[in-house]
């Protein structure tokens, strides 16, 4: 089958390449579309993971093959894949504190694919960059007539900032939520604070995404620049949020990993606000803390996929979008062959896009 193996140093696509059969509970899912998220640009640009690797972690398909002991679940079924499998066994998971099992967001990789008979790895427990997959029965959700270019995202980029905004966020009716980075993630999260009834200041350094940020509900936005102090851009954004109504930022979902963004938001939020850090930053980064913010009370959190539960949250996500309330079409802005993935790559990082997508079908 295709796929595309990142070795480490370049990406390519082949034919030759191979997926084990499903076990027990597993399922093999023929993969008709994936998006692009900044994750795995981010890991290819920080060679932290091991290779060659298959990269891909959003993805929507149809059920292929059954593993024993599968149910719910029929060949040709349209599913959207899920990222997290926690294992159910280790301290963590029997303390139901599921997110903080290393399988759930596949520290522990397996080699499931093969190329040439050499084992090649998985990510993210998903590996959607390939024409077929296999993964646990538990990360599949059905997702009925939805266009699988647009459902291949509700595994990471819809999830992520849906769920950063409404679950870590604790968004309320009547909070003032800013959003930096008005990408894939930034996108959903403006959806989400905007469903619990909070108006939306968008934060991004591309003047082009001020008209995406309103498209999808931002009220306000500030444009940073680049070199600006982060001292500088919490004053812009503070100034912008008070300038119509004096009301301050309740909630900030920071979804650029830009560590002067981050440290900004940490200045801009109120006192007793909460700051949500959803943007990855390079290996090794950090930034300033401010002690003097932080213990007047402010709360920073961070769970991965945007604390996402998803037996509750991916069946929701499916049914709104579903009923059209909220948008997955407005979100695919190009969709690539699978080959042409470089193209895809490069809109990516150009912010041309607010998702890429790329047709295994094409
Ligand atoms: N925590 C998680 O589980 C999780 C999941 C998915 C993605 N992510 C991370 O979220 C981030 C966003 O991913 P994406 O796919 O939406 O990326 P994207 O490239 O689509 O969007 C990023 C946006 O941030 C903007 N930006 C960059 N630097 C900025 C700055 N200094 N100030 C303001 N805006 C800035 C860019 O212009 C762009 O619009 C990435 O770091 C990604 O790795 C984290
Ligand atoms: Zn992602
Ligand atoms: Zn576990």
């Amino acid at each position: 089958m295709r796929g595309i193996i990142w070795d480490g140093k370049r990406l390519f696509t082949t034919d030759r390449l191979e997926v084990r059969a499903p076990g027990r509970g597993e399922v093999k899912v023929r993969v008709l579309a994936s998006g692009i998220c900044h994750s795995d640009l981010n890991m290819m640009d920080a060679g932290l993971i091991g290779t060659p690797v298959v990269l891909g972690h959003e993805a929507a398909g149809v059920v292929a093959e059954l593993g024993e002991g599968v149910s719910g679940l029929a060949l040709g079924d349209a599913v959207m894949v899920g990222t997290q499998t926690p294992c159910g066994h280790c301290r963590e998971c029997e303390r139901d504190e599921p997110a903080n099992c290393d399988e759930t967001w596949g520290f522990v990789p397996g080699q499931p694919f093969r190329l040439d008979g050499e084992p090649v790895y998985s990510f993210a427990n998903v590996s959607s960059f390939a024409g077929e997959i296999v993964v646990k029965a538990s990360q599949l959700y059905k997702t009925g007539d939805i266009p699988p270019q647009q459902a291949a995202l509700i595994g990471c980029a819809v999830s992520t900032g849906f769920c950063a905004a409404q679950n870590l966020g604790r968004v309320r009716a009547g909070d003032r939520v800013a959003v930096i980075g008005v990408g894939g993630i930034g996108v959903n999260a403006i959806q989400g604070a905007r469903l619990s009834g909070a108006s939306v200041l968008a934060v991004d350094l591309n003047p082009a995404k001020e008209e995406v940020a309103r498209s999808f509900g931002a009220d306000r936005f500030v444009l940073s620049a680049r070199g600006q102090s982060s001292q500088g851009l919490a004053a812009a954004m503070q100034a912008e949020a008070t300038a119509a109504d004096g009301l301050p930022i309740d909630v900030i979902v920071e979804c650029s990993g830009a560590p002067v963004a981050i440290e900004a938001a940490i200045h801009a939020v109120k006192r007793g606000g909460r700051v949500v850090l959803v943007g990855m930053t390079s290996p090794g980064a950090s930034v300033p803390l401010g002690l003097d913010a932080v213990l007047s009370g402010r709360e920073i959190v961070s769970v991965m996929n945007g604390g996402a539960r998803p037996e509750v949250d991916y069946p929701r996500l499916i049914e709104l979008a579903r009923s059209r309330q909220i948008d997955l079409g407005s979100q695919v802005s190009q969709v690539w062959p699978l080959e042409q993935f470089e193209d895809a790559i490069n809109a990516l990082r150009a912010g041309a896009v607010t998702r890429a997508v790329l047709d295994h079908t094409a």
